[in-house]
C-alpha cells in the first residue's frame, strides 16, 4: 500500500488504517516524557494535569487519541502516583479517556543517571551540533541500561500473546528494542529518533558507540525526520559496527537480522481547515492590554529553555536590529515564551541565568520608560495558553542552532488562519526542508538575522499571504496522521516480509 501524495489524512482515516492493519493488536508507545503530568502545588495543595512542553507529546498524543492503545512513560510529576490504579495505569486524556497511560517509576538515582546524565548530558549534546561538550560517565551509562531494562519489563508485562507492535520514541531508549526482542522475537518494533543524528566522526567519540548501535539494530525500523540523518546513521553503522549496509534498500544487516532506516518528517495535527485554533477574542484582548501591544508589531518565540534553541542568538539579533533600525523602537515588541527545562543540569541552569541577564541588559539599553523591546515570560504554557500568542504574532522566530524538526514552526503556521504572519526559520531545523516559504536564517550570523527581522516586518501583505498559504497547504497534507500512517504501513509491510 502506498499513500497518494495529495491524499488528506484525518484522525478517522488513521483509526481505520490501524484497525485494518493491526486488527485487535493494540499499539504500544514508549517514551521518557509522559503526555499528561499530575502536579501538586505544595503551597496551595491544588493539583493540576499538565501537558508538558515536548515535541514528542505534541506529535504522538493526537496519534494515540486516534488509535488507542497503551503509552508507557516515566511518571515524573509529584502527584502522578495519586492518579494511577494498582497496575500504575490511568485513562487519558483525563476528561475523555482515549488511551491508556502506564507510568514507570524511577528513583532519584535512576533519573539522575539515565535521564539527566546519559540521555541529556551525553547523547543530547552529542547529536546536536551546538558545540556543547557531551559528558560520558560510566555510572550514567550503567544506570541508563538499568532503566531501559526496567522499561522493557514494564512493556513486556502488557504485551498480547501474539505479534505486538511497539513504537519507541527517542534517544532515551537505544538498548530497549533489543531487550524486548530477546524476550519477544515476534514483536515488530520501530524506533523514532526525534533529534538529529550526527556524522560518524562526531558519533565515534561516544565510548559506548557499539552497544548503542547494536541496541538500536534490535528494532525492525528506525525513523528520522530527514534523509540526511538517515544517511548519517547508515554511514555511522557502516564505519563503526560489523554489519552490512544495503544502500539500495536503506537497511542494515547484522547477525542475520535486517533493520530498515527511513525518513518520516513529523508534523502537527494540522486541523487547519476548521476554527479549532481560533482563540477567544477576550483572551487576545487581555494579552494585548496587559502587555501593551496595541498598535505594535509583535514577534513571538516559543521554546523550552535549551541551548540548542538559539535563544541567546535571537536576543542578540533583536539588539542588533534596534541598533541598525532605530525607527522601529516603540513600534516592535518581541515576546519570548520560555518553559524551564532540565534545570537540574548545570548547563541548563547557567543558560537560564545568561538569558535573564542578557534580556535585562538589552531591555535597559533600548527601552525608554514606556516601552521595552523584549517581554520575557518564563513559565510552562499549555497549548491553549500558547495559541493566542501565535494568533496575535505578526512574526514567529525559530532560531534553533540545530533541531531535528521543530514543531513550533509548524504550529505557528497551523494557527495563522488569516494568513497574516511571517515565519523566520533557522536553516538548521528539519522544518526548513519543508517550509520553503519561510524567511531562512543562519542564527550564528547576527547581522543577517537582524536584517531578516526587518524583512519580515516589511514584507508586503500579498507576499505574506501567498507564502503562508503555501506553507499551510504543506502542513495540511503532511500532517501527523499521514506521518503515523506512513510508519504503520512501513511497519506492517515489514511484518509480512519477515
Ligand atoms: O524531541 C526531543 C525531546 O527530548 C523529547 O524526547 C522530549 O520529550 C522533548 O524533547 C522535551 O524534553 P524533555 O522531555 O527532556 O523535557
Amino acid at each position: 500500500m502506498r499513500i497518494q501524495k495529495d491524499e488528506l489524512w484525518t484522525e478517522a482515516k488513521l483509526k481505520d488504517l490501524i484497525r485494518a492493519k493491526l486488527g485487535e493488536n493494540a499499539l504500544f508507545v514508549v517514551s521518557n516524557r509522559e503526555p499528561y503530568m499530575h502536579i501538586i502545588n505544595q503551597v496551595t495543595g491544588e493539583t493540576k494535569c499538565v501537558r508538558p512542553a515536548s515535541g514528542v507529546v505534541t506529535a504522538i498524543d493526537p496519534v494515540m487519541r486516534a488509535c488507542g492503545g497503551t503509552w508507557v512513560a516515566h511518571g515524573s510529576a509529584n502527584a502522578d502516583k495519586k492518579f494511577v490504579n494498582s497496575k500504575n495505569k490511568l485513562g487519558v486524556p483525563p476528561d475523555d479517556n482515549r488511551y491508556i497511560l502506564k507510568r514507570v517509576w524511577l528513583s532519584k538515582e535512576e533519573e539522575e543517571g539515565y535521564y539527566y546524565g546519559f540521555s541529556n548530558e551525553g547523547l543530547w549534546p552529542l547529536c546536536h551540533t551546538t558545540h556543547t561538550r557531551p559528558i560520558f560517565r560510566e555510572t550514567d551509562w550503567q544506570m541508563y541500561k538499568k532503566v531501559n531494562q526496567k522499561f522493557a519489563e514494564s512493556i513486556l508485562e502488557e504485551l498480547p500473546s501474539k505479534n505486538p507492535f511497539i513504537f519507541i520514541q527517542d534517544y532515551h531508549f537505544t538498548p530497549l528494542g533489543r531487550m524486548i526482542k530477546e524476550k519477544r522475537p515476534d514483536a515488530t518494533i520501530a524506533l523514532f529518533w526525534h533529534i538529529p543524528w550526527p556524522n560518524p566522526e562526531v558519533f565515534s567519540i561516544c565510548p559506548y558507540q557499539k552497544e548503542i548501535l547494536d541496541g538500536m539494530l534490535g528494532c525492525d525500523l528506525i525513523g528520522f525526520h530527514v534523509q540526511n540523518h538517515c544517511n548519517n546513521f547508515l554511514d555511522t553503522v557502516n564505519r563503526l559496527l560489523e554489519s552490512r549496509v544495503d544502500t539500495e534498500k536503506f537497511s542494515v544487516n547484522r547477525r542475520g537480522k535486517e533493520t530498515f532506516v527511513r525518513s518520516f518528517p513529523i508534523s502537527v495535527d494540522g486541523k487547519i481547515t476548521d476554527e479549532s485554533f481560533s482563540s477567544k477574542q477576550e483572551d487576545l484582548d487581555l494579552i494585548r492590554k496587559e502587555l501593551e501591544l496595541e498598535g505594535k508589531i509583535v514577534a513571538v518565540g516559543v521554546d523550552r529553555i535549551d541551548y540548542t534553541k538559539g535563544i541567546i542568538e535571537r536576543i542578540l539579533a533583536i539588539d542588533r536590529f534596534f541598533e541598525k533600525y532605530p525607527q522601529y523602537k516603540n513600534k516592535f515588541v518581541f515576546i519570548q515564551l520560555a518553559a524551564p527545562s532540565r534545570t537540574h543540569i548545570k548547563r541548563y541552569h547557567d543558560l537560564m541565568g545568561e538569558i535573564d541577564e542578557l534580556i535585562e541588559k538589552k531591555n535597559w539599553k533600548h527601552s525608554d520608560g514606556n516601552w521595552q523591546p523584549i517581554i520575557y515570560l518564563k513559565k510552562h504554557f499549555s497549548p491553549e495558553e500558547i495559541a493566542p500568542y501565535y494568533e496575535l504574532a505578526d512574526i514567529c522566530i525559530v532560531s534553533s542552532l540545530h533541531d531535528g524538526m521543530n514543531l513550533v514552526a509548524k504550529e505557528y503556521i497551523a494557527a495563522k488562519t488569516d494568513l497574516n504572519g511571517v515565519l523566520v526559520l533557522s536553516e538548521f531545523t528539519g522544518a526548513a526542508r519543508e517550509l520553503l516559504e519561510a524567511i531562512k536564517i543562519n542564527p550564528y550570523s547576527i547581522e543577517e538575522f537582524a536584517d531578516s527581522i526587518k524583512l519580515a516586518i516589511e514584507m508586503p501583505q500579498g507576499e505574506k499571504s501567498k507564502r503562508m498559504e503555501k506553507m499551510r497547504n504543506i502542513i495540511k497534507e503532511n500532517n501527523i496522521y499521514r506521518w503515523a500512517a506512513n510508519i504503520i504501513i512501513e511497519l506492517t509491510g515489514l511484518k509480512k516480509a519477515v
